[in-house]
């Protein structure tokens, strides 16, 4: 089987920090989203995985990932350009494919158990299709599964006012090639995308054998800074282990904390679950629980708790930062000034609560 990663769209619910790169490469506990995507189909045996490049900052993913020996695959690119939807950029990966049966993983879901066993279902099994499902409390925001009374799966619906069920569909689809003469027939919609919902109904409505699973553990789509957040906390819970490599002086480090080469705490109290990256200074704070800090940064004074810093960024004196998304090189300190004033140098887009 081979992999197809989306790592297109434009990203602007997550502005400004998609103005230097594309979301799937914000870090979430200091690991690219799109990374936890391209392991997880590593780990399920595909090795030949094509990832799909839009309009915002392609050469970053190429840097970033490059042919794929780094990772032990191998990763051919395809330039989709402007975001006209999921099925365009599957219809753009015919040639790639070839005879083989195929998984398309969007770049920014992340999987609590992974997609292992129902690449062995699908790898196993004749089906021409097979889906994921999740039960949501609100699935408005997804695309949403119908079912007959037997629970079969009748029909699909992309974001709909009144969903059929609590179902959503989730971001990994499996199919065979037949799925591109599906694709070459499909209309936009009226979001003036070509829908992967649209592409599955068309193999439903003719008779195409078109599975479901329903999955068990956490699933999310980081679209937005509360979701990035929210990940990193689930990821920190899961996958952080203590280790600790970098310098540590009259501080207390308690529990799960992964401290990485060259970085240096300083009278300073760091709580588990976190994550400090290469090179960071951390002096007379209190860090977590529930913080990412990545490399190069500096954090002094300050107090800070479910909160992702991006490398190279400085935080001084600070009292306290909460659920907070902060990009890279940015800065935020204590002036001299005795007044109550603030003053700010903000980007386009970003959001302050005072
Ligand atoms: O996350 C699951 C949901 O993903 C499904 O429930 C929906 O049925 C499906 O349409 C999709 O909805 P979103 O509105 O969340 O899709 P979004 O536009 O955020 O794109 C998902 C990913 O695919 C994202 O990483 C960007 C990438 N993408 C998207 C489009 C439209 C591309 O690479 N190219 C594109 O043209």
């Amino acid at each position: 089987m081979k992999g197809v990663i989306l790592h297109g769209g434009a990203g602007t619910r997550l502005r400004p920090l998609t103005f230097s790169g594309p979301k799937q490469l914000i870090p979430v506990a200091n690991k690219p989203v799109s990374q936890y995507v391209l392991e997880d189909l590593i780990s399920s045996g595909i090795k030949d995985i094509a990832i799909i490049l839009g309009e915002t900052f392609p050469d970053l993913v190429r840097e970033y990932y490059g042919d794929g020996s780094r990772f032990k695959c191998k990763i051919t690119y395809i330039y989709q350009g402007k975001p006209l939807g999921i099925a365009h950029a599957v219809g753009l990966t015919k040639e790639f494919v070839g005879d083989d049966k195929f998984v398309v993983y969007l770049g920014d879901n992340l999987l609590q158990y992974g997609i292992k066993d129902y690449v062995k279902y699908f790898d196993e099994n004749d089906l021409d299709a097979m889906i994921l499902l999740k039960e949501v409390d609100d699935p408005r925001m997804f695309g949403v599964a119908e079912f007959d009374e037997e629970g079969n799966l009748i029909r699909l619906v992309e974001k709909p006012q009144e969903p059929p069920s609590k179902y959503a569909v989730i971001g990994v689809y499996f199919f065979k090639p037949i799925v591109f003469e599906v694709i070459k027939d499909l209309k936009p919609s009226w979001r003036g995308e070509y829908e992967i919902t649209d592409t599955i109904q068309l193999l439903l409505d003719r008779g195409y054998k078109v599975e479901y699973k329903i999955i068990k553990g956490w699933w999310l789509d980081t679209g937005k800074a509360s979701d990035i957040l929210y990940a990193n906390s689930l990821i920190l819970d899961e996958r952080i282990k203590r280790v600790i490599k970098g310098r540590v002086e009259n501080s207390k480090i308690i529990g799960r904390v992964f401290i990485d080469e060259g970085s240096e705490v300083i009278n300073s109290t760091i709580l588990g679950p976190s994550i400090i990256g290469k090179n960071a200074k951390i002096i007379n704070s209190y860090i977590g629980a529930y913080a990412s800090i990545g490399d190069h940064s500096v954090i002094k004074n300050s107090v800070l708790e479910y909160t992702i810093v991006l490398d190279h960024a400085i935080i001084d004196s600070v009292d306290r930062l909460e659920e907070s998304l902060i990009g890279r090189y940015a800065k935020i300190y204590r002036g001299e000034s005795n007044r109550k004033v603030i003053r700010m140098r903000i980007g386009d887009y970003s959001e302050i609560e005072i």
